[in-house]
């Protein structure tokens, strides 16, 4: 079951187009993702797919028959959607959340039971673990598959995720990834993937449309797009500008800044706030030293030791065994001076600094042409 773009056109009043003639087809089976800078349309174009926005012209065909002519609540029943806030109801538990979309079509309860367990064994969650939890007892990646599974709840032919995973640290973002691409394989859904993170979309896409501007820039494959980027734009968006030669430095372990990390504050309960060195970044580490959060100013009042406060929700962290163009495409994106490093097991080892992460690579430069 495809879905088809056809020349669609969403104006909000008083505002430049969100979508500009958008034209784009997505094969059946295919994970297509959608990427493109903050505000390009990504998501009002997958919000337009189950009917959640009306375009202001254009026609949008999900398996060959124009959306407007379903009703568009069936067509949101039967049209999986994830979005990065999960969109779990607090006060359910993880079954009942599950079967939501089952319980208003009116499956039996037998049938909605096995079908909970079927999803939760997908991505190896225990049933008598879990089923009965509320979500606020679960970590936020075990939030986010459930988040997944709902969308997948009744076998829907197409899937719409909007940034399923942004909020993750990078370890949990990996992991579900690989997830959802073993379950892709088995499972062969049309998948609609916005994603902000270009690694993540070469992952997982099929094929990769790059949005400019509410406009279709280009589309194809991850490699079409590494072997002929159309334009700079679209270059310096898949990292080719990161593509250095091998340099002599492989890692970022062997460039980090280390050093004891001073202890800024400490809680029994909450951990410690430390500074590597003198870079510009303070990091939360619990008792076991794994990193819970950072912050570019340091956090005056204990009590204010909140996730909220640090890291804004999406904790950006580099691993030592991480190339330095990778570390530099991560500070680049993520507009920041500097970011924590950490290991295998999460722990923080080190700091980059953008300053750091340019000069391991110009070292390695200057090194291979002399
Ligand atoms: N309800 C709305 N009313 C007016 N303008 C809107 C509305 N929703 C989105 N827009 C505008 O439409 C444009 C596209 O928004 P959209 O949410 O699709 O972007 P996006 O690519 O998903 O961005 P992000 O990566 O930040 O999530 C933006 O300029 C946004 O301000
Ligand atoms: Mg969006």
């Amino acid at each position: 079951m495809g879905v088809k773009f056809e020349n669609v056109t969403k104006m909000y009043v008083g505002n430049r187009p969100a979508v500009k003639d958008l034209s784009l087809e997505v094969q059946s089976g295919e994970l297509l993702v959608l990427i493109g800078p903050s505000g390009c349309g990504k998501t009002t174009s997958l919000r337009m797919i189950n009917r959640l926005e009306e375009p202001t012209s254009g026609t949008i065909y999900v398996d060959g028959r124009d959306v407007r002519s379903h009703n568009p609540i069936e067509l949101r029943r039967s049209i999986g959607y994830a979005i990065q806030q999960t969109g779990l109801l607090p006060h359910m538990t993880i079954e009942q959340n599950i079967e939501l979309v089952p319980r208003l079509l009116k499956w039996d309860k037998r049938r909605r039971h096995e079908r909970t367990r079927e999803l939760l064994a997908l991505v190896d969650m225990d049933y008598e673990t879990f089923a009965s939890r509320y979500p606020r007892q679960l970590s936020g990646g075990q939030q986010q598959r459930i988040g997944v599974l709902r969308a997948l709840a009744i076998d829907p032919p197409v899937i719409l995720m909007d940034e399923p995973f942004g909020a993750l640290d990078p370890i949990s973002r990996e992991v579900l990834q690989t997830e959802l691409k073993r379950l892709q394989s088995k499972l062969h859904k049309t998948v609609v993937f916005v994603t902000h993170d270009i690694d993540e979309a070469m992952r997982l896409g099929d094929r990769i449309a790059i949005l400019r501007d509410g406009q279709l820039h280009q589309i194809g494959t991850p490699d079409e797009l590494l072997n002929s980027p159309k334009d700079e734009f679209v270059a310096k968006f898949i990292g080719r500008l990161f593509a250095f030669p091998r340099t002599s430095v492989d890692t970022v372990r062997q460039f980090m800044q280390t050093g004891m990390p001073q202890i800024h504050q400490e809680s029994p309960e909450r951990g410690r706030i430390v500074q590597i060195e003198n870079a510009p970044l303070w990091c939360w580490v619990d008792s076991e030293g794994v990193l819970k959060g950072t912050s570019f100013e340091l956090p005056m009042d204990k009590d204010q030791w909140n996730a909220a406060r640090w890291t804004d929700g999406d904790l950006v962290a580099v691993k030592e065994t991480d190339s330095p163009g990778e570390a530099l495409k991560r500070l680049v994106n993520g507009d920041t001076e500097a970011l924590p490093v950490i290991d295998e097991g999460h722990r923080l080892v080190g700091v980059v600094t953008h300053r750091s992460a340019i000069k391991a690579l110009s070292s390695g430069v200057e090194e291979r042409s002399a």
